[in-house]
């Protein structure tokens, strides 16, 4: 443990006050001694975050995540210990030592940024040598109609068909091959134990992010053959579920409205045809990371997914995921061609700002497709598409949408305002308390343990884990009863503990304590996942609530620990005494059988 430099750690929390970073993506309102706000880690409309800028801590009283500034930049941006760090530091203006960056990863996030840089450049040189990307040029060219501009503007390239070519190339540039399998350019094969390269005859599209940096690929066959698209899986500079293709281009396009497509080539062909406000999700659905990025740079989103029935569920999602952190959204409309890209070679450029114009508001398209899928003129089927569409109107949150919506769709069912509205405001109730019940019954199962992902064993061991829990918090918060742990004033060891989360917390904190420096629990975080952090942190909470903290409560604590873990011995040996039992019967069964 503790690899990072203490001093570092130390820097950067003083320089990255927990308000300010949190603050910095949450809208943060004071209630007395705390802050509240809405928690982006978990989907709610009221907020049940608080921020404690005494402990430099937050916890969400919602859904349980909680810890310091690093281990909400771990959650929030989705990095591990180490990626939360450098973001921090480089956030703070704090360089850290060469050394720390190259030592504690695998390979260093730089070094991949370098790597694909070097490998979109030799891309680009296959594609526009005749020799080796006459085709792909021809394909993208002339079968697709991009502009030589627009190929040079996304920097599109073409993998060579060859097992090697390119891995010899960044060779000779100085990369290993370890850093071109972190950086998913390379794989081994299973058969020969040989490196080759991952995206061979394929025409490549660099996914480049905000800053600059080519952070991964999409490569596509130029024939019928599967897979069509090929994508970098997650390495240590990419996370698909945290990009988007194109946004590089889009940023400063897009603050009024983005569109959002379903493929590489309509974005392409939606910025060549004057639309460079278009981005796209990497191979895969649409993410509430990738839904809170775009709240950063803009205020409507215009989903443009193909008009297939896939293309329809995926509106569907993109429409909820999108609605739930605040977004503005538009449906648009196409017929006649499946996507972006068809619609604007069979119509032009200029008919899709016409698109535009009538993308509608996320209801409307709901709206449509429901009395499109019935025939109103049937009085049973003007009553389902009623209570269909009344369904979706009691979903919203704005008494003037919920307003809007039933007039719109009153006039279309052609029934009186009203009784539309009681069948609204009558479902919106019902949610309502269906909804409390749930988070009732979450309370209670939690209370219990019962699904704790977090602490696995707690429900197994409810007993024992509530007396952790004490005495973790306690040893956490307070120095004191550390210092009556290792003086042996108290006695507790690791064994004592019951659940396997509470003997790693008591590890990692004994032995942070005995460590030059003392015990911190930001160092922690190096040795436990967000959630865990959160876990401490509900422990410490829970002390810092009550008044009575004192050595009696830690020894009354572990005695009780100490009685329920022979009850947890006796329960497991039971157990498998059981186990042989069982197993002992089952053997004389089949014996029986065969005889
Ligand atoms: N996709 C993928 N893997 C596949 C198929 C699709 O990752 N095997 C992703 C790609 O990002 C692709 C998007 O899904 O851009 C949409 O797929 P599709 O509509 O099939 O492709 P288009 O982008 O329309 O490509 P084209 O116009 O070349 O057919
Ligand atoms: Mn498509």
């Amino acid at each position: 443990m503790a690899r990072i430099p203490r001093e570092i750690i130390d820097e950067i929390r003083s320089r990255c006050d927990i308000e300010d970073v949190v603050g910095s993506y949450v809208s943060l309102k004071r209630a007395g001694s705390n802050i509240k706000g809405l928690c982006p880690f978990h989907s709610e409309k009221t907020p049940s975050m608080v921020v404690y800028p005494s402990s430099q801590s937050f916890y969400c009283f919602g859904c349980g995540a909680g810890g310091d500034v690093v281990t909400f930049t771990m959650k929030y941006h989705n990095l591990d210990y180490m990626g939360a760090i450098e973001y921090l530091a480089s956030r703070a203006g704090i360089s850290l030592p060469q050394s720390f960056e190259e030592e504690d990863r695998g390979v260093p996030r730089k070094r991949v940024y370098e790597l694909n840089l070097a490998a979109a450049r030799y891309m680009r040189e296959c594609l526009f040598d005749p020799q080796i990307g006459g085709e792909a040029m021809r394909y993208l060219h002339e079968e697709r109609k991009l502009s030589i501009a627009t190929i040079k503007h996304f920097g599109l390239g073409f993998a060579p068909n060859h097992p090697f070519l390119m891995l010899q190339h960044l060779r000779g540039l100085g990369f290993t091959d370890d850093e071109m399998r972190a950086g998913y350019i390379e794989a081994i094969s299973t058969k020969t134990q040989k490196p080759y390269s991952i995206f061979r005859n394929r025409v490549m599209f660099p996914i480049i992010d905000t800053s600059g940096n080519v952070i991964a690929f999409g490569g596509r066959v130029m024939d019928d053959s599967k897979p069509k698209y090929l994508n970098s899986s997650d390495t240590p500079a990419f996370k698909k579920s945290r990009n988007l293709f194109a946004l590089n281009f889009a940023k400063g396009n897009c603050a009024e409205r983005m569109i959002l497509c379903e493929g590489y080539m309509d974005v392409i062909a939606l910025h060549a045809a004057g639309y460079p406000f278009a981005v796209a999700t990497l191979g895969t659905a649409i993410t509430s990371e990738q839904a809170r990025l775009m709240t950063k740079y803009t205020k409507q989103v215009i989903i443009t997914y193909d008009s297939d029935e896939a293309g329809q569920k995926a509106t569907d999602r993109a429409m909820k995921i999108l609605g739930e952190v605040g977004m503005d959204v538009r449906v648009l409309s196409m017929s006649g061609a499946k996507d972006p890209d068809e619609y604007i070679k069979k119509y032009g450029a200029g008919q899709f700002t016409k698109l535009i114009d009538e993308s509608r508001r996320g209801f409307y398209y709901k709206m449509n497709v429901i009395l499109a899928g019935h025939d109103v003129n049937i009085a049973d089927e003007k009553i389902r598409a009623a209570d269909e569409i009344s369904t979706v109107i009691a979903e919203f949150e704005s008494g003037v949408e919920r307003e809007v919506y039933t007039d719109a769709a009153a006039k279309n069912l052609n029934i009186p305002h009203d009784v539309l509205k009681n069948d609204v405001e009558r479902k919106r109730k019902r949610r309502i308390r269906s909804e409390k019940s749930k988070e009732a019954q979450d309370a209670r199962m939690s209370a219990r343990g019962i699904g704790d992902k977090v602490n696995p064993d707690a429900a197994r061991y409810f007993a024992a884990n509530v007396a952790e829990e004490t005495i973790l918090g306690l040893l956490l918060e307070f120095p004191e009863h550390r210092a009556a742990v290792v003086s042996g004033k108290v006695e507790l060891a690791a064994d004592d503990f019951v659940t396997a989360l509470g003997r790693r917390i008591f590890e990692a904190t004994m032995e942070l304590e005995g460590s030059e420096g003392g015990f911190d629990y930001a160092l922690m975080g190096e040795s436990f996942t967000p959630d865990e952090m959160g876990r401490m942190q509900k422990m410490m909470r829970m002390r810092r609530e009550l008044s009575e903290n004192g050595l009696p409560v830690l020894i009354d604590s572990i005695e009780r620990l100490k009685a329920e873990g022979e009850k947890a011995k006796a329960k497991s040996s039971g157990d498998r005494l059981a186990a042989i039992e069982a197993r002992r019967r089952e053997l004389a069964k089949k014996k029986e059988e065969n005889t």
